[in-house]
């Protein structure tokens, strides 16, 4: 599967099996996760990998929907504010981006092998730092269940809404 091959199956599955991931696969994810770029080369994330009751009860008091019941596993993405690379210019904190790479690295190595995420950041970020007892500079900056889909059919059958290229190239 080329990228574009990939990036295409890639979706944001919000209907889960309960069907465990399997460890193999759970390292491949996290070895592309470690490769991934960071503004200086800081890689100022840590993973967190949640499987036990107690720890998917308390990511389901910060992000209380139902489809995220059945997932057996999450990857916690956080960003430590005192590793991440700040540009002496202006002081811009590139954390943010640099999660987002590492994200995105996830998602598209477990879309590989046909493990379905969802990028989460609509939660309690405040109680999410108390659950999972975060150090000050540490932000939790997303919740990604990893799973299989419901239906294998979720990769095809979900919609991808984009831009048009001409309403986001510029060319100068
Ligand atoms: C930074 C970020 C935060 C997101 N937060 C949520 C979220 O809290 N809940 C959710 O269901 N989806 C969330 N999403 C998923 C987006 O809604 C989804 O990526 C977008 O609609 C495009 O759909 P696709 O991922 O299927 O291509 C988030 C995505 C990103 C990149």
């Amino acid at each position: 599967m080329n990228t574009l091959e990939l990036a295409r199956k890639r979706c944001s599955i919000r209907q889960y099996s309960d069907l465990p991931v399997e460890k193999d696969k759970l390292e491949y994810i996290l070895e592309v996760a470690r490769l991934a770029p960071s503004a200086c080369n800081r890689q100022p994330w840590r993973f967190l990998i949640v499987t036990s009751e107690e720890g998917r009860e308390k990511l389901h008091r910060t992000y209380a929907r139902e489809w995220i019941k059945p997932v057996p596993l999450f990857i916690v993405i956080c960003g430590d504010h005192e590793q991440s690379w700040k540009r002496p210019a202006d002081g811009k904190d590139h954390l943010d981006t640099d999660a987002g790479i590492v994200m995105e690295h996830i998602c598209l190595a477990a879309a590989e092998k046909d493990l379905g995420t969802c990028i989460i950041c609509h939660f309690d970020a405040a109680l999410l730092s108390v659950e999972l007892n975060l150090p000050g500079s540490v932000e939790p900056v997303a919740i990604i269940p990893v799973g299989y889909p419901a239906d294998p059919e979720l990769f095809v059958k979900t919609a991808k809404m984009r831009k048009p290229m001409n309403e986001i190239l510029v060319t100068f």
